[in-house]
């Protein structure tokens, strides 16, 4: 079967890592994809965020979160009290994987079989950041790390045992903030959102004392 691994190359550094991924055929959502979007951020980052797949704008752009979504993520880390510079931010899938419906393209979800072929990728990222912090945004990217039996719902906001980071925590994803129906009920997933993120910057806060 093939996947990222025949991509990946085995010591490197992370400005080798995007060279690499850039040429990755590792499954086929490559093809209707106008580029690869590495993760991006300081490598002696604090915290890796990591999302589903590119959206849209960022398979345009060729960076992460860089649409709405991003733009709402960005305003949720500054409340929160997280700094830019602490953080890497990814995707578990590096390809933007959609439907086209007239002059739209839509988000589709990766599917299984996409996402393990794709961590790779992720994996090479965290082994070179080794983050203090591992930040999952939303069930698909919680799910591809914590196993299919993590619910979001129900344990967002905590940290879970993982070997990837001493910390490892997930929340929802930006983009079903955006999805909510009203003011109100978004209002209310933003400040869930920024809850979260709040649970993050203090446990940074006392393992840096
Ligand atoms: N949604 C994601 O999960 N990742 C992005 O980079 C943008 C939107
Ligand atoms: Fe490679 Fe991932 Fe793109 Fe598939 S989605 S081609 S595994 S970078």
């Amino acid at each position: 079967m093939t996947s990222a691994a025949d991509f990946v190359p085995d010591r490197t550094t992370l400005p080798a890592l995007r060279e690499a991924a850039a040429e990755c055929r590792g499954c086929d959502l490559y093809r209707g994809a106008t580029q690869t979007v590495f993760g991006e951020g300081p490598r002696g980052a604090r915290i890796v965020m990591v999302g589903e797949q590119p959206g849209d704008k960022e398979d345009l752009v060729g960076r992460p979160f860089v649409g709405p979504a991003g733009g709402l993520r960005a305003r949720a880390i500054e409340e929160a009290g997280l700094s830019r510079g602490d953080i890497y931010l990814t995707n578990v899938v590096k390809h933007f994987k959609h439907v086209v419906r007239g002059k739209r393209r839509i988000h589709r979800k990766p599917d299984m079989e996409e996402i393990r072929a794709c961590t790779p990728w992720l994996d090479a990222e965290l082994e070179r950041i080794g983050p203090e912090v591992l930040v999952l945004l939303g069930a698909t990217a919680a799910q591809a790390i914590l196993g299919r039996s993590f619910r979001v719902t129900r344990q967002r906001g905590t940290f879970v045992e993982s070997p990837l980071a001493p910390l490892v925590t997930a929340t929802v994803h930006p983009s079903s903030i955006l999805r909510s129906r009203g003011d109100a009920e978004r209002r209310a997933a933003f400040e869930g959102f920024v809850r979260d993120l709040r649970t993050v910057a203090r446990a940074l806060k006392a393992r840096a004392s």
